[in-house]
């Protein structure tokens, strides 16, 4: 966990100054994919809350997510001016370089610094922990902090349960300078891994493991492959414990969260989650019943979509978690600034 030696009290703080959400246009329902599947609505909606969830149409690569909400995020900040862009993302366009700098150029961002996080669902979480360190570090004074997948493309299309969970889109935030106690300054970030259980959730193929295997790649391992049980019971224990550290870095009690707003995963995570930090349902935000599991994207998207439907209001003091491959998890706290999102 994060130490306290490494907080330098007259650092400058990352403080919240946009957000912005884009999703694709393409809508899969469950109904979709009961008549290619053997599933049904009624499986998937009980099981994991989700109804429907937004798909890329051919020919959109991460980078076109990533732009859009992007783009969105410095209208909201009201600068089109940042000094380094961070794609959080597990569907990187291509295995190198990363997206970041294409994004950042696209947004016509100048020669900044630009690169990729890679913590899979966890990747919004430890972009915010980056972001912190670059302006606690005064190498950024402003990051544009992007969580975008296409993650259909890892989807095996004969999986019935990856299929029913993951999906596309786009959230960002611009992060400035500023200080510790003024609204929207993300407070300590909570970051973690455990990599004996990297098998729980892994693309296994693409690399140089399976490159150096010596072995023409296995059919299917491009896709994503999860164990779901275990995924679930480590997912609600290492948020929870991520949560509480954040809670208490931040002098915080869980009756002082306004909102939680954790990893849009599955519906009965977060009603785990809220039980294990006693969060009752009116407290967290969701969107996971028409969005599905966006990975990197889902907080900051939940952020965008929360606040534009005015679930998450200035002043609301807010709870972020997730968790992901890896393993990986994070959390951190904000009280959420007077931001409008941008569209
Ligand atoms: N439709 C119908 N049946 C399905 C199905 C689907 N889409 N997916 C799985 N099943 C079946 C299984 O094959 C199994 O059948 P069996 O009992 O005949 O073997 C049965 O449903 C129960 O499967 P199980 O995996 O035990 O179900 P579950 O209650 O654990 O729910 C998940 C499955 C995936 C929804 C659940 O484990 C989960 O949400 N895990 C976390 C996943 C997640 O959030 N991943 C992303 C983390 S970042």
């Amino acid at each position: 966990m994060n130490g306290d030696q490494l907080t330098r009290a007259d650092a400058p703080a990352a403080v919240v100054a946009g957000v912005g959400g884009h999703v694709p246009s393409g809508v899969l329902t469950n109904d979709d994919l009961s008549a290619r599947l053997d599933t049904t609505d009624d499986w998937i909606r009980s099981r994991t809350g989700i109804a429907r969830r937004r798909v890329a149409p051919r020919g959109t690569a991460t980078s076109d997510l990533a732009v859009a909400a992007g783009r969105r995020a410095l209208r909201s900040a009201g600068s089109p001016t940042v000094d380094a862009v961070l794609v959080a993302t597990m569907t990187p366009d291509h295995q190198a370089p990363a997206t970041a700098p294409e994004v950042a150029a696209r947004l016509g961002l100048g020669d900044v610094a630009a690169f990729d996080v890679g913590a899979m669902c966890s990747g919004f979480l430890y972009g915010l922990g980056v972001a912190s360190g670059l302006i606690a570090g005064r190498v950024a004074g402003r990051v544009l902090l992007i969580g975008a997948e296409v993650l259909t493309t890892v989807v095996d299309p004969e999986d019935r349960t990856v299929a029913a969970l993951l999906a596309d889109g786009a959230g960002a935030v611009v992060l400035r300078a500023g200080t510790p106690d003024e609204p929207g300054a993300v407070g300590r970030v909570v970051l973690g891994s455990d990599g004996t259980r990297g098998e729980l959730l892994k693309i296994p193929g693409g690399g140089s493991r399976e490159r150096q295997s010596g072995h023409p790649p296995t059919p299917g391992s491009a896709y994503f492959r999860m164990r779901g049980r275990e995924v679930f019971r480590q997912a609600v224990e290492r948020m929870s414990d991520a949560s509480r550290a954040a809670l208490e870095a931040a002098g915080w009690k869980s009756g002082d969260v306004d909102r939680l707003a954790a990893h849009q995963a599955n519906a009965r995570i977060l009603a785990a989650l809220g039980t294990e930090l006693d969060i009752p349902a009116e407290r967290q935000l969701s969107n996971i019943a028409g969005t599905g599991n966006t990975a990197a994207a889902s907080v900051p998207l939940l952020l965008a979509d929360s606040a534009r439907d005015g679930e998450l209001r200035p002043g609301h003091r807010l709870l972020l978690t997730a968790f992901g491959g890896g393993l990986t998890w994070g959390a951190t706290t904000l009280v959420w600034p007077d931001v409008v999102p941008g569209h």
